[in-house]
């Protein structure tokens, strides 16, 4: 399948060693990256979101964790303008444990594990099976984080001043690290 820019090109080329060995080493660098990025206003990490979501793709799993007043939702719904998804429709899912947001190429799924009664219940819930069909997002996912496995994106925010956060990206995937490298 082929989904804005996710579509997997396979070479099938003979590659010399050398150069297989240089890509071997540099999706093992790929894989640790850890970067952060400052924003200064709503706005800035609703934008930050719109990037990454219009790079998403089925089967990304994207954790993000920080306090009340964060700008988690804020920056899931940059997330889904970025997928051409109508943002005034993300809240925090509160009585019900996810949302699904349809009117795109594919859906987005938005958890929100804050008032999760058992963090196995993730589990059950069968989140990879869900991402197949569209990128998942999960609020507070720190407190699901044993039960998540990876690959997956993970943001941390911080508060950095009254209007100032500070996000952290950290990913094992290769993809999702030039991803996060790119925003
Ligand atoms: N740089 C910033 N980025 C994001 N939000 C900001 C920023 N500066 C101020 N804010 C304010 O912080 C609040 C963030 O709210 P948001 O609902 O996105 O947080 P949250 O992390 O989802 O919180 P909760 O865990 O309660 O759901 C908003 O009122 C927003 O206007
Ligand atoms: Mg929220």
């Amino acid at each position: 399948m082929v989904v804005g820019r996710c579509e997997l090109v396979v070479d099938v080329r003979p590659r010399p060693l050398l150069l297989a060995s240089l890509r071997f080493f540099w999706l093992l660098l790929a894989s640790k990256m850890d970067r952060s990025l400052q924003t200064a206003s709503p706005e800035e990490t609703l934008a930050l979101g719109r990037r990454l979501g219009a790079s998403l793709c089925p089967g990304d799993v994207v954790a993000l964790i920080g306090l009340y007043g964060a700008g988690k939702t804020t920056f899931v719904k940059g997330v889904a303008a970025g997928m051409g998804l109508d943002p005034r429709k993300v809240v925090s899912p509160t009585f019900v444990l996810m949302h699904r947001y349809d009117g795109g190429k594919i859906p987005l799924f938005h958890y929100d594990c804050h008032r999760i009664a058992d963090p196995a219940e993730i589990v059950s819930l069968g989140l990879r099976d869900v991402a197949r069909e569209g990128p998942v997002v999960l609020e507070w996912a720190d407190q699901v984080a044993t039960f998540l496995d990876p690959p997956l994106l993970e943001i941390r925010f911080g508060f950095t001043g009254e209007n100032a956060r500070e996000l952290t990206f950290a990913t094992d995937d290769p993809r999702l690290a030039e991803v996060a490298r790119e925003l």
